[in-house]
């Protein structure tokens, strides 16, 4: 059986791609006339555009420049998508402040205009990301070492704050296997101070089936927190 290698996209990619379609579908059924449902979906919505924006910089500072060291010219392609991306996000932005400006029917109509416009954006996020899972790993995975691999991965989490760290686990935790799940938590475990492991473990648990709870805590060995 072949070992499987240090994968950088698939965990955060798979949170994405939840943090994507459970937003578009609270856009696509937000009340328009409900102040409350307006300002929490558009809160969720320019949470997820920064998160994207975040990701999208994580990859070029760190993973970019060692595809195009090893070999040059493998990294340009996903480099102007990521720019292009940020014009999308921009864009996305001023029409979610339409819809908080408008009123009516025009916020109604603004809200739908949201809604396709973000459907089209995270249409093309998801071919992009299955063009990093394929070309990506394989040019890493044929010119890295593991240990190479876990080094930038351990970079990338060095540069997150504490906000986007919530922001991440609270995504991907539900949206992995609980496999993938109890080995995010380990290695949290291993390298994190206790704090902040017990912090993130709370920042998932209410995303978390109980019977993915019970996995994931059976899975690390770590004592139950307080019910
Ligand atoms: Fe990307």
């Amino acid at each position: 059986m072949t070992q499987a290698r240090m994968d950088l996209y698939a965990s955060i990619h798979k949170g994405l791609r939840s943090f994507m379609a459970d937003t578009l579908a609270a856009v696509g059924r937000m009340d328009t006339d409900d102040a409350a449902e307006r300002d929490s979906t558009l809160a969720q919505l320019r949470a997820l555009l920064e998160l994207l924006e975040r990701h999208a910089r994580h990859e070029d500072e760190f993973i970019h420049p060692v595809l195009q060291a090893r070999r040059p010219g493998t990294a340009g392609g996903c480099s102007a998508e990521h720019e292009r991306q940020r014009g999308q996000l921009r864009a996305l932005r001023r029409q979610a402040d339409a819809v908080e400006a408008g009123s009516g029917e025009a916020r109604a109509a603004a809200a739908l205009d949201l809604y396709r416009q973000l459907a089209l954006a995270i249409a093309e996020n998801l071919t992009h990301m299955h063009e990093e899972e394929t070309a990506n790993n394989a040019v890493l995975w044929a010119e890295c070492t593991d240990d190479e691999l876990v080094q930038i991965h351990d970079r990338i989490v060095e540069s997150v704050d504490a906000q986007e760290m919530a922001q991440v686990i609270r995504w991907m935790a539900p949206s992995l296997t609980p496999h993938e799940r109890t080995a995010l938590f380990g290695a949290l475990q291993a390298k994190a101070p206790a704090e902040v492991f017990h912090r993130l473990l709370e920042v998932a648990r209410p995303h978390l089936a109980p019977r993915d709870w019970n996995k994931l805590i059976f899975g690390i060995a770590a004592a139950p927190l307080a019910a």
